[in-house]
């Protein structure tokens, strides 16, 4: 929150801004030996763990939350997930061209996104990003509109169109999902596809603590939505894989000048990212003074502390 902030040179982008100053010089990260290890209720959500296409057959490692795992897969195609260090077995799921597993008991199945089943959508795997950042962080970052004239120039955002105009946040009971609605941003370049600057529409939609995804105007389809999806795979409290993936409405683009647009993007994000401090997400009320702009990151941390997820979270901390 509040760490989208102008220094006044143009240009530049202060990633000290809205943080304590007893923060600033502290660049030491957290022992992770000496935090607690992952509460049941961070266990007993889905987790996205590796893209099909890049899980080679056999044996090979992964991991979530802090622990180890072996990933099996056989010549017929089916996959085992177990807990290197039991030998327990995971949960696993296959969806979205992804692996997806829990090492809890997940109350229902994998988010579901109606979107992925239309015939006429491309699904859009974009590669995994290692990230030296906390998952709560990364979703904060995928709702935050203010950094794109900032962090993502002359694409997702120019200045001087730097206001985040009001929009709605919920907590929807009925699906338990964090939803902001009526979002728009002047927008450059919304997609690789778009040939001017439009003002782009955005609904935000997290569908688990660490599974987070945007629906947004499409150049290429009135009525209808792009979506993006950010899957983020919590390695460790401070540290992260994030799983970009697209369900668009583009018969134009290559898939390889899509992921590359993608990519770019997420790689502008990992530099503010890796350089937030404090690195885990301050659950502490007014750690961070949020602003108008923030209403989903407040709505996102306050449904976080009814779930009692803290994994990623200054909570954690033992
Ligand atoms: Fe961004």
């Amino acid at each position: 929150m509040c760490k989208h902030n102008r220094t006044g040179v143009p240009g530049q982008y202060d990633l000290t801004v809205g943080i304590e100053p007893r923060e600033r010089n502290r660049r030491v990260r957290h022992d992770v030996t000496r935090m607690k290890p992952a509460e049941k209720a961070a266990l007993d959500q889905w987790y996205c763990i590796d893209a099909l296409e890049d899980i080679p057959l056999g044996e090979s490692a992964n991991r979530l939350l802090g622990y180890d795992l072996v990933v099996n897969r056989s010549s017929q195609g089916d996959f085992a997930v177990k807990r290197a260090d039991t030998g327990a077995t995971a949960a696993h799921r296959l969806r979205y061209g992804y692996l997806w597993v829990s090492l809890g008991a997940p109350a229902g199945g994998v988010p579901p996104i109606p979107e992925a089943d239309e015939p006429d959508r491309r699904l859009v795997i974009c590669g995994a990003v290692s990230v030296k950042a906390s998952g709560p962080r990364v979703v904060e970052n995928f709702l935050d509109m203010a950094h794109f004239p900032f962090v993502h120039t002359d694409i997702l955002g120019a200045e001087p169109h730097t206001e985040v105009r009001h929009y709605t946040t919920e907590i929807r009971r009925d699906v338990d999902e964090v939803w902001a609605t009526n979002c728009e941003f002047f927008q450059p370049q919304a997609a690789l596809s778009a040939t001017g600057g439009i003002m782009a529409q955005y609904m935000y939609r997290v569908t688990t603590p660490f599974t987070v995804m945007l629906y947004k105007t499409s150049p290429n389809a009135e009525n209808r939505w792009d979506v993006i999806c950010l899957f983020v795979q919590p390695l460790d409290p401070e540290r992260c894989r994030a799983h970009p993936v697209m369900f668009l409405l583009d018969d134009v683009s290559t898939t390889t000048d899509l992921i590359a647009f993608q990519q770019m993007i997420f790689l502008q994000d990992r530099i503010i990212l890796e350089n937030q401090r404090p690195v885990l997400l301050p659950l502490e009320p007014r750690a961070e003074i949020p602003t108008r702009a923030d209403a989903s990151s407040v709505a996102y941390r306050r449904w976080l502390k009814e779930k009692g997820v803290v994994y990623g979270t200054t909570a954690q901390l033992a």
